[in-house]
């Protein structure tokens, strides 16, 4: 079989490049490795950049979105006793959309059949093949039958533990990677929020955030050791905890509620700069990893693929492959604004097991200045809303 661009992942970025694509009359096919119902069971990011919520308006796949995300004004910070309000919409005039990544899966799923867009789901043993030459393919096994799909190119878009940054040549690999002492253990519950906005919090005992996806639904998170096993966390223990962070900050009391799913997540700052090797490329968490302290994972996967797809349709519209060819150095630019910002975010909201008093006072004294100075709100506010694409 042959297609004009084989789509490895059907996570955000694989789903969102397919119907950019086919929506300009270009051929795709999306393999994915799991289960539609595994993919929409993985509880991950919650906040949209407007860049983000544009382009499912775009594609007409806004609808859902308009009905039930929830369109925030601000977020806060706050250091323990207080809440530093970062009102994002009167610093940048934009806002930010609760909206969970498991919906946007959902509403690109469901409308990617109607659309010409084949997912094989279930694909086993995904191998890439002659990336460099006009045979450029993907293998595959669905049911113990093999597949081979030729492709003009292969998307990339398999996450941080897929084949796709693995197929690239080791010399011609250039990466950089900073891992976390610590991991956040999430809960999500039918319980309403404890506060109308988000509140990202660093306390005595480490960062928590206090967020939502709806105004039944809520999403907690605390900064735990990497050593932390799920089982040492029954319900209760996270909740008390919870509503000792909380209780004090929050608008409403932190409600209690039987848990729908809870994990413990490592956190990473990772950046593989060969995005483009011959006819693949690469978009989203398969080539960078943000820690996901204000958000920005889910929306870099986003400003990718709306850059890729921008290059892709110049190719064969216009036979101009200057898009192609510029996409790793477009892309990255961006991408290292939002590493910076997530790091930056990171080490200011979380306690550092090698950090000593003079580093805990130096993030007191930050977050004092933040809350005196418009001119720092402002830079936050315009790294969370999203940089422009
Ligand atoms: P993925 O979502 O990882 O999708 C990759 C797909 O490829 C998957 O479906 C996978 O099954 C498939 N795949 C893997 N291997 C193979 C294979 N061998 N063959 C075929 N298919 C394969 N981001 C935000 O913007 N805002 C947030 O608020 C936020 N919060 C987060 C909270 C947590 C706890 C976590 C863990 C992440 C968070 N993120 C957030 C990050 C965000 O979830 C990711 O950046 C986003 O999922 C990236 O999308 P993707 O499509 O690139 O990768
Ligand atoms: C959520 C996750 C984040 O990483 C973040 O910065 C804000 C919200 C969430 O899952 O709701």
């Amino acid at each position: 079989r042959r297609t004009q661009v084989a789509v490895i992942g059907a996570g955000p970025a694989g789903l969102l490049l397919a119907h950019l694509l086919r929506a300009e009359g270009i051929d795709v096919i999306v393999i994915e490795r799991q289960t539609p119902d595994y993919v929409l069971g993985r509880i991950r990011a919650g906040v949209l950049e407007r860049g983000t919520t544009d382009l499912l308006h775009q594609l007409g796949l806004g609808e859902r979105l308009t009905a039930e995300g929830m369109v925030e004004d601000g977020f806060n910070l706050a250091d323990g006793e207080h809440l530093i309000r970062i009102d994002i919409a009167a610093l940048t005039g934009k806002r930010v959309t609760v909206y969970g990544q498991t919906e946007v899966t959902r509403d690109l799923m469901d409308a990617a059949p109607a659309r010409g867009i084949e997912i094989v789901y279930g694909a086993s043993d995904v191998a890439l093949h002659d990336l460099t030459d006009d045979r450029a393919a993907v293998t595959f096994s669905v049911d113990g039958v093999e597949q081979r799909i030729e492709a003009d190119f292969i998307a990339g878009c398999d996450g941080f533990h897929g084949p796709s940054r693995k197929a690239i040549p080791m010399a011609e690999r250039r990466e950089f990677e900073r891992v976390y002492p610590f991991g956040w253990l999430g809960i999500l519950a039918d319980v309403p929020p404890c506060h109308p906005e988000l509140i990202y919090a660093n306390g005595p005992k480490g960062f928590a955030l206090a967020s939502m996806r709806s105004p039944t639904r809520s999403r907690y998170y605390i900064q735990v050791p990497l050593t932390d096993r799920i089982e040492q966390w029954p319900e209760a223990r996270l909740w008390d905890e919870l509503e000792a962070r909380f209780a004090p900050l929050a608008a409403g009391p932190v409600t209690r509620g039987p848990a729908l799913e809870m994990s413990i997540a490592p956190l990473r700052s990772y950046v593989f700069e060969t995005m483009r090797y011959g006819r693949l490329f690469l978009a989203g968490d398969a080539a960078h990893i943000v820690p996901p302290t204000g958000a920005k994972g889910l929306n870099l996967a986003a400003s990718d693929v709306a850059y890729l797809s921008q290059a892709m349709i110049a190719h064969y519209r216009r036979g101009d492959d200057s898009g192609l060819d510029g996409y790793q150095a477009k892309a990255l630019a961006r991408i290292w604004k939002a590493e910076r910002f997530s790091w930056f975010l990171t080490k200011l909201m979380h306690r550092f097991p090698e950090d000593g008093p003079f580093e805990h006072r130096m993030q007191s004294a930050e977050l004092a200045y933040l809350a005196s100075s418009t001119a720092m709100q402002t830079a936050v506010a315009e790294n969370y809303v999203g940089l422009p694409l």
